[in-house]
């Protein structure tokens, strides 16, 4: 996906008129209530890949200048000193660069000692450009990246029935060639299906969770 493209579809968003948020269909997903979400803020905080978006509390860096950004940058080489930021949240981008493994070494790099890195990234999910999608992540493969800091939570954050609900939808979208029977079965089907998406409150604390997992996170601790 181009840039300009990626603006756009950031900027339409935006301007979605009031019926259509009104009649968008619930997320096809609940939250996992067991990730942890408290981990102490600092003076200083980074959000990547937040556009479109406010994150009070943090410097949002995207890689362009659109609403929401303060740092417009690329997270490969991030513009700050070392050992700035207290916690730093990187919430669905690693799949979006090009080489997760660098990136990861930036934000430890900025982290300070003691700091928290909450990482958060699609196991079973649709093909999604932001403004591209090169890969899916595992737990253990996303904790390969950074092998110097401590764990100190791991889990998903969406689980099975997400997977089960995005993929229905995306596949129920694959099967129709017009633009608006799309948009009339993202409606429907979003508002009929959508309380399957409980059915996780359920199944995420098992461990075979995993195997279908939707989203998974990593909380981890510099030393310090
Ligand atoms: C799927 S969106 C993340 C959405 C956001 N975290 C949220 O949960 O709403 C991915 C974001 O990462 C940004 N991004 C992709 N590659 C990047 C890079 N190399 N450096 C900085 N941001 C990047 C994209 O521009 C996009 O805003």
């Amino acid at each position: 996906m181009q840039t300009a493209a990626l603006e756009q579809r950031y900027r339409a968003r935006q301007a979605r008129g009031v019926l259509r948020r009104w009649l968008e269909p619930p997320q096809p997903f609940v939250m996992n209530p067991r990730e942890p979400r408290d981990y102490p803020l600092g003076r200083w905080n980074l959000y990547v890949g937040g556009a479109g978006r406010t994150v009070p509390g943090y410097v949002n860096l995207d890689l362009f200048p659109m609403p929401g950004v303060d740092v417009a940058a690329d997270a490969h080489a991030l513009p700050f000193a070392g050992e700035r930021f207290q916690r730093i949240e990187c919430d669905a981008v690693l799949e979006h660069v090009v080489d997760p493994a660098r990136v990861v070494a930036e934000l430890v790099r900025v982290l300070a000692p003691g700091g928290y890195l909450h990482l958060v990234t699609p196991f079973c999910h649709p093909f999604h450009e932001y403004p591209k999608d090169y890969r899916r992540f595992t737990l253990d493969g996303l904790k390969l990246l950074a092998p110097e800091l401590e764990v100190v939570a791991e889990g998903w954050r969406t689980g099975p029935a997400a997977t089960l609900l995005v993929f229905t939808l995306e596949f129920a979208k694959c099967l129709l060639p017009w633009r608006w029977w799309r948009v009339f079965a993202h409606f429907t089907l979003g508002w009929l299906l959508f309380p399957l998406r409980y059915l996780d409150l359920a199944l995420l604390p098992a461990a075979r969770a995993g195997r279908l997992g939707n989203h998974c996170y990593l909380w981890l601790r510099k030393a310090g």
